[in-house]
């Protein structure tokens, strides 16, 4: 499940009831942890998706927009954090709009060492569901600075809330319906 990874960012990774995965800096953003939530939410192994990026959850959705928001945050290390919907499939072939935060794990001396996400099915959810997931999300990070810094990591970005919970709620779900009525769905 992980390379050589600080052992309390491990054992925080097992704690967390949100999914979570992380990933290298370096290359192409390989997986080195995944969580029990992670796994449960898209169906994979850490042995299916460890070595390997993330992209694999996509298939072959297009994506365009929320790719682009994705490299663009991945490209310009300046930029703290990004936070989009993007259509995605669980193992057993189910696509879902995942609601998926990136931000940076950085050392002391400014340099990226990891990529850390957090991934929520928002197509089958509620508003109040959304709210919940954030709130978590927010004490998770805020739990993860003390933990990241132990090991001479720091932490950047704070999570982006979500305004309005109805409306992308709304329109994950309105995502997951035109992809079930294309013509080769
Ligand atoms: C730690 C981490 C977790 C990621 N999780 C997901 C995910 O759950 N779903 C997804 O579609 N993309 C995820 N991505 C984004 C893709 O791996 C990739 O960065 C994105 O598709 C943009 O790059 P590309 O245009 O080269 O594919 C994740 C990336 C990282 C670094």
């Amino acid at each position: 499940m992980s390379r050589a990874l600080p052992s309390p960012l491990i054992d925080y990774f097992r704690q967390s009831r949100v999914a979570l995965a992380m990933a290298d800096a370096e290359g192409d953003n390989h997986l080195v942890l995944v969580n029990a939530p992670f796994c449960a939410l898209t169906g994979y192994t850490p042995d299916d998706v460890v070595g390997r990026n993330c992209r694999m959850l996509q298939r072959d959705a297009p994506n365009i927009e929320p790719r682009a928001r994705l490299r663009e945050f991945l490209d310009r290390p300046t930029q703290p954090n990004v936070r989009t919907p993007i259509v995605n499939f669980r193992k057993d072939g189910t696509p879902f709009v995942n609601l998926l935060y990136m931000s940076r794990l950085k050392s002391i001396d400014g340099q990226t060492r990891y990529i850390f996400a957090s991934q929520f099915d928002v197509s089958r959810s509620q508003p109040d569901m959304l709210a919940d997931y954030d709130a978590q999300l927010t004490s998770t990070l805020g739990r993860l600075v003390p933990i990241a810094g132990e090991a001479g990591i720091v932490v950047e970005g704070t999570l982006l809330t979500i305004a309005n919970s109805a409306a992308i709620v709304a329109q994950a779900k309105m995502m997951l319906a035109d992809l079930d009525s294309a013509p080769d769905a």
